[in-house]
């Protein structure tokens, strides 16, 4: 590059990038979401779950959102995306809980987030970095209570409560949370949830027994939160559902839930084209025109994150009429037969959105791809801009 060329001549202008393709993310959602899973769990608070960029919707604003609807706390999966929040100003209890040792104990206690340890190790590295820092650690320790993947197994549990006790003694800790996380809950009734409850029961009296004294003991993730109210004790834990989203078929669709899914995912169409009978389209020749027709091009692929397993199955909303993808999802596009119907380059396509205007949902991109909702909204790419809408909450609301 030489001087004289400049460099705002090799940027794209302001806006451009959402001219191609953008995930907007409706934040009045968020908060009526937030404010119908209060309902849901009257008498605890609520820790929206912001991990993972917010489940693909922009970790800050979504945080912001949850915190005007009344989220007292918010938890993420990584201390990098707690310390990101603190860095962007929030001040409220945030909770952080995929640890590794070596892990950033440190800021995240001089930070005042709320760290977890399922293990020995974890609760001495917070007390190491206490004393470091002259602080208290704020640790929640974790019971695996039947999950199988994080948490403490009820055979070490006593000796990490009694470890955590100690370290409260010498001022090194304060143990804030007693909690751990379900397997089975999307699956209403799998015998799983009321053997996990009983065991949760267990391993918060025998912390409390051993002297130790949580602020809050949790267990609900979104389907717990909806649908198994003797499981919210203190806090419920939801993610999914705070994106306006469905945990499973079997806890209900959205609407009955009283959700509103809060991402609508479109494009621009790129390039639309006569094509004759038979012709091949995309990778692979996996669809063929059964007559002469119009082909639409959506400049969106897999590494956008729309789900290459969808190829030939997903619907898609362009010119009025939902239409199936036609052939494979390739990196950047894929193609829809529009059968003929009037369209031009530039149109607007959408792949899922709440459902309002007749879009598919992220439920049926995930049926299509043979996943969860979860999944198909939270790889959205980060090629992809997210359009916030409703930054600012309603006066009231
Ligand atoms: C520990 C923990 N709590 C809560 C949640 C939120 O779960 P969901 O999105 O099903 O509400 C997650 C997400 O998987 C999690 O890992």
């Amino acid at each position: 590059m030489n001087d004289r060329s400049g460099t705002t001549a090799l940027t794209a202008p302001p806006g451009s990038e959402t001219l191609r393709a953008r995930a907007e993310i409706d934040l009045d959602a968020v908060r009526a979401n937030v404010r119908a899973l209060r309902a849901r769990a009257p008498r605890a608070e609520l820790m929206a779950v912001v991990k993972a960029d917010g489940y693909g919707h922009g970790a800050l604003p979504c945080a912001r959102a949850a915190r005007e609807a009344g989220a007292s706390w918010l938890g993420t999966a990584t201390p990098q995306e707690a310390l990101a929040l603190r860095a962007a100003g929030d001040t409220g209890r945030l909770m952080s809980w995929l640890w590794t040792p070596g892990g950033p104990w440190r800021e995240a206690v001089e930070a005042d987030i709320d760290v977890s340890a399922s293990a020995l190790w974890a609760l001495e590295e917070a007390v190491e970095a206490a004393r470091g820092s002259g602080r208290t650690a704020r640790v929640q320790l974790k019971a695996d209570t039947g999950l199988g993947r994080g948490g403490c197994q009820p055979a070490d549990w006593p000796a990490l409560v009694a470890a955590a006790r100690a370290a409260e003694a010498e001022g090194a800790v304060k143990v804030t949370g007693v909690w751990s996380h379900f397997a089975c809950a999307d699956e209403p009734g799998h015998p799983a949830n009321a053997a996990q409850l009983e065991a949760f029961r267990e391993a918060v009296a025998l912390a409390e027994r051993a002297g130790l004294d949580p602020e809050v003991r949790h267990h609900a993730n979104s389907p717990a939160t909806l649908t198994l109210p003797e499981s919210h004790f203190d806090l419920v834990r939801p993610g999914v559902s705070v994106y306006g989203l469905s945990p499973s078929p079997e806890v209900g669709v959205a609407a009955e839930l009283g959700l509103r899914p809060a991402m609508t995912l479109s494009a621009s169409l790129a390039l639309v084209k006569q094509v004759p009978a038979g012709h091949g389209v995309s990778y692979g020749h996996t669809y063929r025109t059964p007559g002469a027709t119009t082909l639409g091009l959506v400049p969106l692929g897999y590494a956008d994150g729309v789900p290459r397993h969808a190829s030939g199955t997903a619907p898609v909303l362009a010119a009025g009429k939902l239409r199936t993808v036609a052939g494979r999802i390739a990196m950047d596009q894929f193609v829809v037969d529009l059968g003929g119907d009037d369209a031009s380059a530039g149109d607007e396509v959408v792949l899922f959105g709440p459902g309002d205007r007749g879009e598919p949902t992220a439920e049926d991109w995930a049926r299509a791809a043979g996943t969860i909702s979860y999944e198909i909204v939270t790889r959205i790419g980060a090629r992809v801009p997210r359009v916030h809408v409703n930054e600012q909450a309603a006066v009231g609301g």
